[in-house]
């Protein structure tokens, strides 16, 4: 099983599940400085969003579609003695939750283009704007007056269009970060009432 060390956490990660990346860690960067209260990290993977900031926060829900991702992200929880503000739930983006909202979600998406054979922790439909798409139409709902939702994208998949359905759902966006790569830029885009 393969561990990484990072911020002074150690993090295991199973077998087929998304090792943490520069996009990780570009989203960990961006969250520090605001992380406080209940947080929701939605495709969670090896849990390390969440886990990042748990000892800052009252409670961190890590949702992931894929149930072994959600086992990893206990066991990360578990081993770094944070398990208690745990709640992992296996799930579609916001389908397992009811009427609750939370100070921080944080969302590091799959955003390529849909291959074969597909994997969740990559692809992210037609355009790669599946899950994105659903998330800006969705995430108000979930998110307190005064809360903040950071999310990654992929300058591959039209920065421009996610801003534009922000606004389009009465919601503000900005970009907070950045960083440059050989083929794309990533930025973290932050949403808030
Ligand atoms: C790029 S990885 C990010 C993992 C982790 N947050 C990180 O930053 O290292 C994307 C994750 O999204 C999950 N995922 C894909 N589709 C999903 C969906 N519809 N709802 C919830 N999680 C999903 C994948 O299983 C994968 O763990």
């Amino acid at each position: 099983m393969k561990e990484i060390k990072f911020m002074g956490k150690r993090i295991i990660i199973f077998p087929g599940v998304y090792e943490p990346a520069e996009d990780s860690y570009l989203l960990i960067d961006a969250v520090m400085p605001i992380a406080s209260g209940d947080v929701l990290d939605l495709c969670c993977g090896t849990g390390i969003v969440g886990l990042c900031i748990a000892n800052r926060v009252k409670s961190v829900t890590s949702i992931d579609i894929n149930p072994i991702a959600i086992k990893n992200t206990c066991e990360n929880f578990k081993i770094n003695l944070v398990y208690d503000k745990l709640n992992a739930i296996v799930g579609d983006l916001f389908s397992p939750l009811g009427k609750v909202k939370f100070d921080l979600i944080t969302m590091n998406p799959p955003y390529l283009w849909e291959e074969e054979p597909m994997d969740i922790s990559w692809t992210g439909g037609k355009k790669g704007r599946e899950i994105i798409d659903k998330f800006i139409i969705n995430v108000g709902k979930f998110l307190k007056k005064e809360g903040k939702a950071l999310f990654i994208q992929s300058t591959i998949n039209d920065i421009e269009e996610s801003l534009n359905l922000i606004n389009k759902m009465g919601l503000k966006g900005k970009i907070v970060m950045n960083r440059k790569f050989l083929f794309e830029e990533i930025v973290v885009i932050e949403i808030a009432h």
